[in-house]
């Protein structure tokens, strides 16, 4: 995939070099090394974001969050929570919960630079300055126990294994009126379903236009379809029915809320509270 030329609004990368119109912006100094698995991450972003853009289902994620959020924290103008990100990429999650929570800590904890410099493009468009993006891989993180009001992955858990000690170290993270919003593709990834669910929508006039302008993008994102469903084939990358997410979480603790499959079928979402915490959370 290197080598490929891809723009995304005023930035672009070339050869895996990225540059943006109107102004500098400094990459973070982090030297997160993760293994890229499937998907080539350094160039996934801006086809993340196309893919984003053609699909309301994603959207619908990102309205949970906010009304999942809003529930538990109405006074959301005025709340100083923190609110950790994981595995955040261009950032469409950390930019909306920022948003509504103006005077939060939200952290935006990604460990690809190039991810990295797309988000910080939002936030700067955004004008939020109560995002920090942390350039570090999950494992990496200081994870202090009851410090975060709010954490979210979407989308990385299943990269994260052992994923039963990742989610007691979430857990553990939460404070005890916190909850962890998270959304995960559990099933193998098919590139043609996609494809299939973009075009008919295109033709019900959903995103057409948008639609139309990734044609170009076509062959990157089916590629990258078809890397991430090999590595989920060949067992890298946990797969999961719904029923086995939620007793997973349920396992690791977790109180769980609104368990259902999500994103078009591919991904489970749920929102989850840290339950009653002892002293015998430390594995
Ligand atoms: C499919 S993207 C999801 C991005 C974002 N959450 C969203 O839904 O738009 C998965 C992200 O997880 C990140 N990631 C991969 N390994 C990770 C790790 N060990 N710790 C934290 N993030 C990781 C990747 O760099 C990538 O940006």
């Amino acid at each position: 995939m290197r080598g490929a030329e891809v723009t995304l609004n005023k930035t672009s990368i070339t050869n895996g070099v990225i540059s943006r119109e109107n102004g500098e912006y400094e990459l973070s100094n982090g030297t997160a090394d993760v293994p890229a698995h499937g998907i080539e991450w350094d160039t996934y972003g801006p086809l993340l974001d196309i893919q984003a853009g053609l699909t309301p289902d994603y959207w619908e994620n990102v309205d949970l969050l906010i009304e999942a959020a809003r529930k538990a924290y109405p006074d959301s103008a005025e709340a100083e929570l923190r609110i950790c990100d994981i595995g955040a990429g261009t950032g469409n999650f950390t930019t909306a919960i920022a948003e509504v929570f103006p005077r939060a800590e939200v952290v935006h904890l990604e460990p690809n630079k190039h991810m990295n410099f797309l988000a910080r493009t939002k936030f700067a468009d955004a004008g939020q300055k109560n995002v920090h993006i942390v350039e570090s891989d999950f494992n990496s993180f200081d994870w202090q126990d009851q410090a975060w009001d709010i954490i979210i992955c979407v989308n990385a858990l299943y990269m994260l294994a052992p994923q039963a000690q990742t989610l007691q170290t979430i857990r553990r993270a939460l404070r005890p009126n916190g909850f962890f919003y998270v959304v995960d593709f559990g099933r193998e990834q098919d590139a043609s379903q996609w494809f299939w669910y973009f075009l008919k929508n295109a033709l019900k006039g959903i995103n057409t236009k948008k639609y139309i302008q990734s044609i170009p993008k076509w062959p990157q994102m089916l590629a990258s379809a078809r890397e991430g469903g090999k590595t989920q084939v060949e067992g890298a990358w946990w797969t999961h029915e719904t029923q086995e997410f939620g007793e997973t979480l349920e396992t690791a603790g977790f109180e769980v809320d609104g368990l259902t499959a999500c994103y078009c079928g591919f991904a489970d979402r749920a929102v989850c509270r840290p339950g009653t915490q002892t002293g015998d959370d430390h594995p």
